[in-house]
């Protein structure tokens, strides 16, 4: 089997790579270990940035999103007892949409096969060779693709980023002392908009993905297990650090999925090697924090499309290799949005008082001056592609 550019991950990344290169009249396969229902089910990021936004409905992606898609104005900081509201589009003239990760990618996978695509589910044993030629190929369990450049699209515990030499990849990790405990509750949202809330028992995220769905997420031990987090004690923690002096009620109902995510930043650099190109979560992690792995999984297959049709179509390699450089701007960039949002929220358990005067400061200046706010709601947002 032959095609242009060999893909490896039907997440975000793979597959809206897979279409960017359609569109450049790119061909492409993608490979991907799961199934399509798996990965149509996965429950993961619920918040798309303006530049998100805009690309997809450019590349006619956006019909359900737009009609099913939560647009938001502003989200609340809660500390205190109490919401101070961050008014996103007042403050830098965009909005985010809530529009569940899931659904993209059932649309990039409904637009991919409408289109004739070449998706290959249930794909196991997927090894990347001869990058460092013209003719790298993706050796799988009984077949092999061979193609003029592969894309490692397959997530953080992906098989491509582990290809690359040692020595060649430098790479950042830090792990936060926290994790998220996910919940999805067949709820009617308790507020229009996000809250992010410090508490002194930890953060706690009030989120949706749809008018009937509320997404609710808690900071919790990294070493905590799932299964040690009834549905009772879940709720009721939520209500603890929620509680706000004007009465503020969650709405409970019942739970359609629960999950605990360790946190951690990683950042590889370069993202390319070779005829190796990696792209999304298989490059970088970012605590969850402000919303912006997918965003950046987004930005790295936009940048990666263009050198790619640039390489293909002109021989030009100009923008291949520019593609790492201009790519990690934006990984550090979000590292640190991320880094912030979370040390501002989280509670650690060895931090002394000291530490939460100073998160208490910084989200009441957050709170109280414009600049300040500004610079928090364009980085939310999404600074252009
Ligand atoms: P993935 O979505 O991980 O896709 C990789 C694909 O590769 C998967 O389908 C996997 O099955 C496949 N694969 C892996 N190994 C192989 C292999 N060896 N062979 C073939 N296929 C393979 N981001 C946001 O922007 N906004 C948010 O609100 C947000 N919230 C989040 C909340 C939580 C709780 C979590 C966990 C993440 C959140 N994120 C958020 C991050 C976001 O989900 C990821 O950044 C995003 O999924 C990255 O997309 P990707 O395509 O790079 O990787
Ligand atoms: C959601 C996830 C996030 O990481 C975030 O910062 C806001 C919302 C969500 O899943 O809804």
């Amino acid at each position: 089997m032959r095609t242009q550019v060999g893909i490896i991950g039907a997440g975000p990344a793979g597959l809206l790579l897979s279409h960017l290169l359609h569109l450049e009249g790119v061909d492409s396969v993608v490979l991907e270990s799961r199934s399509r229902e798996y990965v149509e089910r996965r429950v993961r990021a619920g918040v798309c940035e303006q530049p998100t936004v805009e690309l997809l409905r450019e590349v006619g992606l956006a019909d359900r999103l737009d009609r099913e898609g939560l647009p938001h104005h502003g989200f609340s900081l809660r500390f205190d007892r109490e919401d101070h509201r961050i008014a996103l589009t007042d403050l830098t003239g965009g909005s985010i949409t809530v529009y569940g990760q899931q659904e993209i990618v059932k649309d990039l996978i409904a637009a991919r096969l409408a289109a004739g695509g070449d998706i290959r589910f249930g794909v196991t044993g997927a090894a990347v060779h001869d990058v460092e030629t013209d003719r790298p190929r993706i050796a799988f369990d009984g077949g092999e693709l061979e193609c003029d450049v592969v894309a490692g699209c397959d997530g953080f515990h992906g098989t491509s980023r582990g290809t690359v030499p040692a020595g060649v990849l430098k790479t950042f990790d830090h792990v936060y002392p926290f994790a998220w405990l996910g919940l999805l509750a067949k709820a009617e949202p308790s507020h229009e908009e996000l809250i992010y809330t410090n508490h002194e028992r930890g953060f706690a995220l009030h989120s949706m993905r749809s008018p009937e769905v509320t997404r609710l997420y808690l900071q919790v031990d990294p070493g905590e297990r799932i299964e040690d987090w009834s549905d009772n004690r879940i709720w009721d923690e939520l209500h603890h650090r929620l509680a706000t002096d004007d009465g503020f009620e969650l709405r409970e109902g019942p739970v359609i999925e629960k999950s605990i995510t360790p946190m951690r930043g990683f950042v590889a650099e370069p993202m390319r090697h070779g005829r190796l190109f990696l792209a999304g979560d298989a490059a970088h992690i970012v605590p969850p924090t402000g919303a912006k792995g997918m965003n950046l999984a987004v930005a790295d297959v936009l940048v990666l499309s263009r050198a790619l049709s640039a390489l293909l179509h002109k021989g030009r390699t100009d923008l291949v290799e520019s593609y790492s450089d201009t790519c990690l701007r934006r990984v550090w960039r979000a590292e640190h949005f991320s880094n912030h949002m979370t040390t501002m929220l989280h509670r650690a358990s060895d931090v002394d008082d000291y530490q939460h005067r100073l998160q208490l400061s910084q989200l009441r200046y957050t709170a109280t001056s414009t600049a300040a706010a500004t610079s928090l709601a364009e980085n939310y947002v999404g600074l252009p592609f």
